[in-house]
């Protein structure tokens, strides 16, 4: 018998990945940059059995039992078994995997990220395969390929058709940056109507504005918010990371029928921030929203404790159903995944 154990970080994109040019095989229009968040805080956390006694293979997420057969697990596995080592007895064992989020499902944050980077780096460590697998989680969830490293990370769109060269590669430890701190203003709302994937499927059939992003914004884009990362530039990367946020959904509203994921709520916190920018004469605080309304806010430790007195002021608790709900500070890790 052996059994591993992994964890792995949720991370909040910076320069978005909003589109596919291959469905099945997961493969994005465009580099996209995330930091992955401290796994001391949130992350995934997977346990793999595998013993000549199981008589099936099994999967369970969050206490629930899943279907083994879904296509993206089914890839995920494939692709792994297929980097490994035939002759190791575990090769022919039946598996049984068991994965949790440490995080409440409420912060709205892409757990299938965290989830498949963890499930994908746990059944490495099972079938003892070393070297690259970002390009193995990116077939469980695109985003997820950039939860295998910590710290700063770009998702490489890659040219090949194989999708081979379409990994993750870290641009700097969380260490470069110690001061950067991430808060998540949690916006009550419905369950979304679209999920990133439909959403960005029907994106990628419908929009003319996506075509326009990937052909003349994107690439030049991602450069320099590369730079700034690397430059340690706030106010570059504030500015790179609110108008990225704003053409993803821009993008959004684009789409046929369109995908609608900021509420009021949302549109209220950029407000605020813009303000709170203003009122400070320059950059000192960015929003970015991912496929629903809460806000992710990345700004440096300095100005923590003024803007969280500022939202408390302006979304007063008790929180109505379209208040913001709470807010967390985060740190970003400085290594790979923790095993
Ligand atoms: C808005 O990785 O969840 O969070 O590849 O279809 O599983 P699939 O989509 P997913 O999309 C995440 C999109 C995003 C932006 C981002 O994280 O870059």
């Amino acid at each position: 018998m052996k059994i591993v154990t992994c964890v792995a970080p949720v991370n909040i994109a910076v320069i978005k990945y909003w589109g596919k040019r291959d469905e099945n095989l997961i493969l994005p229009i465009n580099d996209s940059i995330s930091a992955s968040l401290s796994t001391d805080i949130m992350c995934a956390k997977t346990t793999i059995m595998a013993s000549p006694l199981l008589k099936e293979n099994k999967f369970w997420l969050n206490g629930r039992e899943q279907t083994f057969d879904s296509p993206r697990l089914s890839n995920c596995i494939k692709a792994i078994r297929a980097r490994c080592d035939e002759t190791l007895p575990q090769f022919n064992w039946k598996i049984s995997i068991c994965s949790e989020n440490n995080f409440p499902t409420a912060a709205g944050l892409a757990s299938s990220a965290a989830g498949y980077a963890c499930l994908v780096h746990a059944l490495a460590h099972l079938y003892e395969i070393k070297g690259e697998i970002s390009d193995i989680a990116r077939q469980g969830s695109g985003s997820a390929c950039r939860s295998i490293y910590g710290g700063w990370v770009q998702w490489h769109k890659g040219d090949l058709p194989t999708g081979a060269d379409s990994i993750a590669t870290q641009i700097a430890p969380a260490d470069h940056w110690p001061e950067m701190r991430i808060i998540v203003l949690v916006v009550n709302d419905c369950r979304k109507k679209y999920s990133s994937t439909s959403g960005m499927k029907t994106t990628t059939e419908t929009s003319t504005l996506v075509k326009f992003r990937a052909e003349s914004v994107v690439n030049q884009r991602a450069k320099a918010m590369k730079k700034a990362i690397e430059d340690k530039d706030y106010e570059s990367f504030a500015e790179i990371t609110m108008k990225d946020s704003n053409q993803m959904h821009a993008i959004c509203l684009d789409t046929f029928p369109p995908c609608v994921y900021m509420n009021d709520t949302s549109h209220a916190i950029v407000n605020l921030v813009h303000s709170y920018n203003e009122y400070k004469k320059g950059q000192k605080v960015a929003y970015t929203f991912d496929a629903g309304p809460n806000a992710c806010i990345y700004l440096l430790q300095s100005e923590v404790e003024q803007f969280i007195s500022v939202v408390n002021h302006v979304f007063p608790k008790p929180a109505d159903i379209d208040a913001v709900e709470y807010y967390r500070g985060l740190t970003l890790p400085n290594k790979q995944l923790d095993k």
